[in-house]
């Protein structure tokens, strides 16, 4: 089709481009197209002529023509070439390699050398993932009590909620206010398939309920799902209600320890303690929590390169002796990376209490 296009000199290319951004004026859907000696930057739509004496002020010899044009074929296959011929190329080593898509919203790292453009890579990475409606950058790590992550809004509705989908498990979450990961989703399935009917869990930590919907989904069980993020327990209660599991899942509201004290001592099977910088603090209260045989613990902990997943097993270990448990370590293995040089891990351990 004909497509009203800007024609400049092709050294003053990058000038124009970052005008027509600037502006709005650039239509991304068609490609940028050059000749011998020009360049040729596709318009949403004709030009007035105010419009182009405001260009032509600062560059020169514009043209405002007509080119035979068709679309950029839809659904790239991947962001950097949703992205040809909109970023310059020394650009596109720095766009992100990885994404979270969490339903149908996606939260993106951007090196800084693409902030100034995250509005085109926002709008690029919807293209790509065609579900995504709402994209937005992360403003830093998780923090706080919640573990919840600053973000910033760069395309899309702006929806804050959404349903994800998780091993068949539908799961409601915020991610303005709560915290999930849809990088874990293989430890709450593994986790999940290692609980055995009949059993009573305890998820000390459950943020939005993964682990505990996972686990009641699969087997007859009773868990207990406490978070002391009010937002976080919400979603899960509306979880429950799309997932059909109103009942198998008892979601409490609190700090995990002084539930477990008023009423959860000596209830539990397994305990699930998803809270990798400060588990440790409350190993003595998910004891507690276990029936008077004992049972399993899932603890999750961070690994550096000066306390390896053995030490870490022998510092735990430790301190369930210090409360009066034998332990044994089950398992251990790598979840995924936390920070350079950190490493998410869990450790599963089977606790005996000591014979007095
Ligand atoms: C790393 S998130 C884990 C969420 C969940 N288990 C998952 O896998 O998605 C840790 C959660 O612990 C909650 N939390 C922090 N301190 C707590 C406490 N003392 N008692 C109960 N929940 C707490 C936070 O609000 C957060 O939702």
């Amino acid at each position: 089709m004909k497509k009203k296009c800007i024609q400049v000199e092709q050294h003053l290319g990058e000038q124009l481009r970052l005008m027509l951004v600037e502006h709005g004026h650039l239509d991304t859907d068609y490609p940028i197209t050059k000749d011998g000696t020009h360049l040729y930057f596709p318009l949403r739509h004709k030009l007035s002529s105010n419009e182009l004496a405001e260009l032509t002020q600062n560059l020169p010899n514009l043209k405002q023509v007509e080119k035979e044009l068709e679309p950029i074929s839809k659904k790239p296959a991947d962001l950097s070439t949703a992205l040809q011929g909109i970023l310059t190329d020394d650009l596109h080593q720095f766009l992100p390699h990885s994404l979270d898509i969490v339903g149908k919203i996606a939260i993106v790292e951007l090196n800084e050398k693409v902030v100034p453009f995250e509005r085109l890579i926002g709008d690029a990475i919807m293209v790509v993932n065609s579900h995504v409606s709402t994209v937005y950058a992360k403003e830093g790590g998780v923090e706080g009590v919640c573990r919840i992550r600053p973000l910033r809004l760069i395309a899309g509705e702006g929806q804050t909620q959404t349903i994800h989908t998780e091993y068949g498990v539908k799961l409601a979450i915020d991610v303005t206010q709560t915290y999930f990961s849809p990088r874990l989703g293989t430890e709450h399935d593994r986790v999940a398939s290692l609980v055995q009917p009949g059993e009573v869990v305890v998820d000390m930590f459950t943020g939005v309920g993964p682990f505990a919907l996972l686990a009641a989904k699969r087997q007859p069980v009773q868990v207990f799902a406490i978070d002391v993020n009010s937002h976080a327990i919400q979603c899960l209660q509306k979880s429950l209600e799309l997932n059909r599991l109103v009942g198998e899942v008892v979601p409490l509201v609190g700090d995990a320890r002084k539930i477990i004290q008023n009423q959860l001592l000596g209830k539990a099977n397994r305990v699930i303690m998803n809270l990798p910088n400060d588990a440790f603090s409350f190993l003595d209260a998910a004891a507690e929590a276990l029936h008077k045989n004992g049972g399993t613990i899932h603890y999750y902990g961070v690994v550096t390169e000066s306390v390896t997943i053995e030490s870490l097993g022998t510092i735990v270990t430790d301190e369930l002796a210090n409360v009066g448990y034998d332990t044994q370590i089950k398992d251990s293995r790598v979840i995924r990376p936390a920070a350079p040089h950190e490493d998410q891990v869990v450790l599963d351990l089977h606790l005996t209490p000591r014979k007095q």
